[in-house]
């Protein structure tokens, strides 16, 4: 049978996450410095190192079966391939900037100039909504250095921590969209593929659930619990177990991550005690 072949990012922000996604679906694989790709030791799948950029391309092609990466080069490059998953892990946004003393006057500020990025088409899209005629200036990397050294008056890139904007003196002014790891696939899948492909999808999602998801116990008072179980609702229900202290139980749940810090408000206020949070491994649904 023939192995999934998995295309990921050889260098930029999503290589170490990607490596790590796969790690923790318990795919064994060592990348030295050199090595474009290599075979998972325990699982049936090829691992592809690649440029971001690149990896539409070959997915549509089947030089990759699947790969990993930014919605934001999907959304650009257009090729014929679905995207099966979004990763919740690589946020960032695609945005246009100015140089940080400009003032910004609306859309309008960008009448009749020029514009450096690494998305043409994301940014032609965006300015033929808003009826702005404006040039672009495509380069493929560093395209926040373009208004430093005069080769354009904005840019549109990608801004994550927002760093590389504010160390190249520049501010963001809109952004166009929102963006995030999936992972993508080609259309045509053979049957044997496609089993090695549901298989590490059903482990993704265990960690993906694992990620955005707490394990909670505390203790409260028997007369608390149905206040709190409103609060906690578990994967099914919370779990009770009695306490040796007469009255008082330890109740175990799930809460998910984003709601976290919300709810443990709610449950110290209605009687929880000890409250102690731990991270899941993997969770399977
Ligand atoms: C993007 C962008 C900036 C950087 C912004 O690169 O081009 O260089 O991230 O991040 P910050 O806001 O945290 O400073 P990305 O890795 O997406 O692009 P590449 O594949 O073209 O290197
Ligand atoms: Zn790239």
């Amino acid at each position: 049978m023939s192995n999934l072949k998995i295309a990921i990012q050889k260098k930029g922000r999503l290589s170490e996450t990607s490596h790590k996604l796969l790690e923790e679906c318990g795919i064994k694989f060592s990348n030295g410095a050199d090595v474009l790709k290599t075979n998972a030791v325990n699982f049936p799948v090829e691992i592809l190192f690649l440029r971001d950029d690149d990896i539409p391309q070959y997915v549509e092609q089947q030089v990759a079966d699947i790969g990993i990466l930014g919605e934001n080069i999907v959304f650009e490059k257009n090729k014929d391939v679905e995207i099966l998953e979004q990763l919740g892990f690589a946020q960032c946004r695609l945005s246009l900037a100015i140089p940080k003393e400009a003032v910004f006057t609306g859309m309008e500020y960008f009448s009749n100039r020029k514009i450096a990025t690494s998305y043409p088409r994301l940014l032609t899209n965006y300015l033929k909504e808003n009826n702005i005629t404006a040039e672009i200036e495509e380069i493929s990397g560093s395209v926040e250095i373009a208004p430093g050294i005069g080769l354009a008056d904005a840019v549109c890139d990608i801004v994550s921590s927002g760093s590389t904007l504010m160390t190249n003196g520049l501010k963001e002014v809109i952004t166009i969209m929102k963006s995030q790891a999936v992972i993508i696939s080609n259309r045509n899948l053979d049957e044997g593929r496609q089993k090695i492909l549901d298989k590490l999808l059903f482990r993704v999602r265990a960690v993906k659930n694992a990620r955005e998801n707490k394990y909670i116990l505390l203790n409260a008072p028997l007369e608390a619990l149905p206040q709190i179980c409103k609060i906690l609702p578990g994967m099914k229900s919370p779990t009770i177990l009695p306490l040796e202290e007469k009255g008082w139980c330890s109740i175990h749940s799930v809460v998910k991550e984003d709601e976290f810090w919300e709810r443990i408000d709610q449950l110290k206020n209605a009687g929880a005690q000890g409250i102690l949070v731990i991270p899941i491994e993997k969770m399977v649904l």
